[in-house]
């Protein structure tokens, strides 16, 4: 047991640690134990800022009241009631703000309890469309080089990180993937959306063309792709995948895990770059990270699909026990109340602005080779080590902890999203902090 006061655990070995460097982390333990808006404290007494939103996803920041106090009180009132053919009223609740937040066509949530479960949903949903409209040779599902659409087997079928895809077998059969979006040599230090790639997405013809529309149930993307290191889609290169999604009766998926809940400065992304897809998969943001919860939006053309033959029969053979879980919608509730209150997303859209020039002031340092930035989140690309990738990134990471600033990284990208509740003072020291970070690199 830990010595009384001491929030260190004294065992650290029981705990397999995920996406993480198990054997660096338990020699050189980082502990966060309280936290309170912009800041994390440490174990040993340190405040860190978060230039993170923890893993994308404290929009509100930590520790908000009304948060706690909405899941305090749900616990104490019902704790849990059952997901199938019983209901509770803050699932219905939270269902109908979520849809109000969201874009006009979006009229139905289901709830799940993460984004890589949102995206085996969506995925599903999509093809079982296809198949109650008697389309049931629409099969095959696309995604993208470098996309990140969570850890579970369609998410990483349909994701195009090497690392997270080649240790798992044979994936799902029937997926295929158009060509990432990251063109350096050609956007390199872009502010905001970069001018040239569009014509990437034509590359939907060429997989259409070898399968047969016929074949192909749907396409899923990031809007913006975060986790592979925050590449921001060129002008018009949504836009052209929609039309082409349309021209062949594909469905467009946005995996807005990221991009939901203001980081771009709009309620979801698809908002922001005002080209709606057919679904969208969230997570994070919806309860501002406090309880693990998901949800896929359909439109009602979707929806709809669904809802014919006998009306006591389940017209959708998916769920999971803690869909819309009390506490969880309850969360999810007084977070999308903090968001509207306190004009959250309006915040981010009037801070990038500063934010695209605090980042981009990294410009000339040494080993960045890229910066990338749209609404909250920057990507600041790092020249790799020759022989050690990630290695410099990694350690522009460990330094910046022990500075006082959470950044996070991928590959030798570093990925800055920080809560909507930043102040321009804390931009200054998150950016002022990476400076001198990388400055001192090898
Ligand atoms: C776009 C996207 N999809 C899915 C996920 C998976 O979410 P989770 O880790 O909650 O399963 C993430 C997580 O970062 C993500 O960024």
């Amino acid at each position: 047991m830990a010595m009384d006061g001491d929030t260190r655990p004294n065992d650290l070995s029981a705990f397999w640690m995920p996406f993480t460097a198990n054997r660096q982390f338990k020699k050189n333990p980082r502990m966060f134990v309280s936290a309170d808006r912009m800041h994390y404290r440490t174990d040993d007494g340190r405040d860190v800022l978060d230039g993170t939103a923890g893993l994308w996803c404290c929009n509100a920041g930590h520790n908000r009241p009304k948060i706690i106090e909405a899941i305090q009180s749900q616990a104490a009132e019902l704790d849990y009631a059952p997901a199938f053919q019983m209901g509770h009223p803050k699932a219905f609740e939270l269902a109908t703000k979520l849809v109000d937040m969201a874009p006009e066509p979006f009229s139905h949530a289901f709830f799940t309890n993460s984004g890589s479960e949102s995206v085996e949903t969506a995925l599903k949903i999509a093809l079982a469309y296809h198949r109650v409209r008697g389309e049931g040779t629409r099969t095959r599902l696309i995604g993208r080089e470098r996309g990140y659409h969570g850890v579970n087997f369609g998410g990483i079928s349909v994701g195009g990180i090497v690392n997270n895809r080649k240790f798992f077998g044979s994936l799902l059969t029937g997926v295929d993937h158009l060509p990432h979006t990251h063109l350096p040599e050609k956007n390199a230090f872009t502010k905001g959306q970069p001018e040239h790639g569009a014509d990437l997405a034509d590359e939907l013809e060429r997989i259409v063309a070898l399968h047969g529309p016929e074949t192909i149930a749907a396409v899923i993307v990031e809007p913006m792709a975060g986790s592979t290191g925050v590449l921001i889609p060129p002008k018009g290169y949504l836009k052209r995948l929609r039309e082409l999604c349309t021209k062949h009766g594909i469905l467009l998926i946005f995996d807005e895990v990221i991009t939901g809940f203001g980081r771009l400065g709009s309620s979801f992304a698809a908002a922001h770059f005002d080209v709606m897809p057919d679904l969208i998969t969230c997570a994070k943001g919806l309860t501002n990270g406090v309880i693990p919860m998901g949800a896929v939006l359909a439109t009602s053309q979707i929806h709809d699909a669904f809802m014919q033959g006998p009306e006591e029969a389940i017209e959708l053979f998916h769920g999971y026990t803690y869909s819309g879980n009390p506490i969880a919608a309850a969360a999810g509730v007084a977070t999308l109340e903090t968001y509207r209150e306190e004009g959250l997303f309006e915040r981010a859209a009037e801070l990038a602005p500063y934010w695209e020039e605090a980042v981009h002031s990294l410009k000339g340092l040494p080993h960045v080779i890229d910066i990338r930035n749209m609404g909250l989140i920057a990507g600041i690309e790092l020249e790799p080590i020759a022989g050690q990738p990630t290695k410099r990134a990694f350690s522009a990471f460990l330094k910046a902890y022990e500075k006082g600033v959470l950044i996070r990284t991928t590959g030798d990208i570093i990925a800055m999203s920080p809560p909507l509740i930043i102040e321009k003072e804390h931009i200054d020291t998150l950016v002022g902090t990476l400076a001198d970070v990388i400055r001192e690199l090898d």
